[in-house]
């Protein structure tokens, strides 16, 4: 299919967005559709805050939409936006997907956790076992809390600025994986398998390094950043200098690639 060919056939799929020059994904989404076969475009969007509401609402009403990515920072705020959630999103308490039905009716869901279990396990990575480090509590944070303790980690320590926050997702892991141990903690790398970054330092070169004192990383761990740009964060970066396996925020993109398609109706 030529890459430049947009028409009134097209389906077109927005990313809403804020600040929006971070984002990547638009080209991975188009370029997976794509090769399936379909006449498919992925667009980004910058949307602020206040505009939010007024952007979903506009799109019930583009009919050759078929949803829209949402990610930094509306991912939590467009939840109540939204018609219906499935069961996942509501779990989760974050929507990264949103499929426009043909009658203009809008369902939430979120793929982010289940992505980076997917591509995990497609780099090789069994997560099963593990003692897992989250620095984050946002709305990817909160989506691969879920999806780590569903993979069966052996234990979930999560960390946030804002602690409450992670207090508060602890306890809803908690409550719905009663088998899995979920804690908050300090951002201190020392006896875990495996360190996620789900925070949005270290987006766009920013830096990362009072995420966690990278001195503490050892080549035992695995180290995870769902951050796509730049592909090597500082916290990545230090990893690899330690010998550590290492997942890139693409990889987490990619295992979310046919979750998305299937969830759209593609
Ligand atoms: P996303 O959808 O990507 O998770 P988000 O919901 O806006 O985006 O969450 C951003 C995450 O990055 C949060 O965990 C946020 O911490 P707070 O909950 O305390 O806001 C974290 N974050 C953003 N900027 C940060 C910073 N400068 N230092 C530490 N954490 C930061």
């Amino acid at each position: 299919m030529d890459a430049r060919r947009i028409t009134g056939q097209t389906k077109i799929m927005l990313l809403l967005a804020d600040p929006v020059s971070h984002v990547v994904g638009t080209e991975a989404i188009t370029a997976f559709m794509r090769a399936a076969g379909h006449d498919f475009v992925c667009v980004p969007v910058h949307v602020g805050p206040r505009d939010l509401a007024g952007a979903i609402q506009a799109l019930r009403g583009y009919r050759n939409c078929v949803g829209s990515g949402v990610t930094i920072p509306h991912k939590i705020p467009v939840l109540p936006l939204l018609d219906e959630l499935t069961d996942r999103a509501r779990a989760i308490g974050s929507v990264n997907c949103i499929r426009r039905n043909p009658d203009g009716r809008l369902i939430g869901d979120n793929v982010d956790g289940a992505g980076f279990v997917r591509g995990a396990l497609e780099a090789g990575v069994e997560l099963a076992g593990l003692r897992v480090l989250l620095l984050g509590a946002g709305g990817a944070g909160r989506s691969l809390a879920f999806a780590l303790a569903e993979a069966g980690a052996a234990e979930l320590v999560i960390c946030n600025r804002d602690p409450a926050k992670a207090a508060g997702l602890a306890d809803a892991v908690g409550a719905t994986y009663p088998s899995v141990p979920v804690r908050t903690g300090a951002a201190d790398a020392t006896g875990f398998g495996m360190i996620i970054n789900a925070t949005s330092v270290g987006m766009a070169g920013k830096d990362d390094s009072r995420l966690l004192d990278f001195a503490k990383l050892s080549a035992d761990m695995i180290v995870a950043d769902i951050v796509m740009k730049p592909e090597r964060t500082g916290l990545l970066q230090a990893a690899e200098a330690k010998g550590c396996r290492v997942l890139f925020g693409r990889q987490m993109m990619d295992g979310q690639l046919a979750l998305m398609r299937d969830f759209l109706g593609l």
